[in-house]
């Protein structure tokens, strides 16, 4: 990568950042489409510097992640409709110091689906799990009109907040919070958005697939280790499983595509980065 007077640079900001393959993406698809910028990733401990720091520098844009995705709601100057309705931002565009906020997880999700011709309408959906993914999830699923949404939760009052919060938001969602006892066998689409499972904890598992019925798509949103015990079981069982590596990509691509301001061709730019992640465990 040529690196020059000119480069913009973007970055990503969270604590810890170890091991994020986020400037993997973006650096391999900066160097695809030439365009003379480059992604680092910074361990902050002082939001409010870093943010200072970032307008200083002009920082063209950033990812934000753990613990910052709420946090940096009281800097953003300007935040997208969606975005205001998560509660959180994951993408910020610094345009000359004001910051705009942006969440591209939950769109990020469903563009995992669209490639595999999977589409929302008439879909019942349970997703495990209300934190900050889950609930980006939950409310892009909800602004994109689905059938019917259950959320289950280790904390129930994370879960009913969500659920109310959707409701607000989402008049004419059916969306329903349950317990483990109230869970049924026939959604279309299982999501676990919990870090039950992740590395170091692999051998760990939100709940047992074989509860679902054969057509049900298991999802987990976890991309370390790849596959998760949650899906190998699934896949034992016949069922069709998704993890979390596409999401992830593309909630970046589409972090691009408003830094930017382009529409790329996003699926094909995907199967780019995929292949340069090859290595990826
Ligand atoms: P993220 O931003 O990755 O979503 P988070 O906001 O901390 O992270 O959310 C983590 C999710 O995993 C939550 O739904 C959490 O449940 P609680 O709301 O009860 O905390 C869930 N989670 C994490 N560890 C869990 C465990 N051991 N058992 C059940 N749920 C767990």
């Amino acid at each position: 990568m040529n690196i020059d007077s000119e480069t913009s640079v973007f970055c990503l900001i969270g604590n810890p950042v170890y091991k994020s393959l986020s400037p993997s993406i973006h650096n391999i698809s900066f160097k695809y489409n030439n365009i003379n910028s480059t992604y680092l990733t910074f361990k902050v401990d002082d939001l409010d510097n870093a943010i200072k720091g970032m307008k200083a520098l002009n920082i063209k844009g950033f990812n934000v992640t753990m613990p910052y995705k709420e946090k940096i709601l009281k800097y953003i100057d300007e935040i997208d409709e969606l975005a205001e309705k998560i509660g959180a931002v994951n993408t910020v565009i610094n345009d000359h110091g004001r910051l705009k906020g942006f969440n591209t997880d939950g769109l990020g999700f469903i563009k995992s689906l669209e490639e595999r011709n999977i589409f929302l309408n008439n879909k019942k959906i349970l997703i495990i799990g209300s934190g900050g993914a889950g609930r980006g999830i939950a409310m892009t699923l909800a602004s994109k009109n689905i059938y019917k949404l259950f959320l289950i939760n280790r904390t129930r009052s994370k879960g009913e907040k969500l659920v109310k919060d959707i409701k607000n938001n989402y008049k004419n969602i059916d969306v329903q919070f349950i317990d483990e006892s109230q869970i049924e066998d026939d959604y279309d689409i299982v999501i676990n958005t919990t870090s039950i499972g992740m590395f170091p904890n692999e051998t760990n598992i939100p709940i047992d697939p074989l509860i679902f019925n054969k057509d049900t798509i298991i999802y987990d949103i976890i991309y370390k280790p790849r596959p998760t015990l949650f899906l190998k079981k699934a896949k034992r069982q016949g069922k069709y499983i998704i993890d979390g590596l596409d999401m992830l990509i593309y909630q970046g691509l589409l972090s691009e595509v408003i830094w930017k301001n382009e529409k790329n061709d996003i699926f094909s730019m995907k199967k780019q980065i995929k292949k340069g992640l090859y290595n990826i465990k």
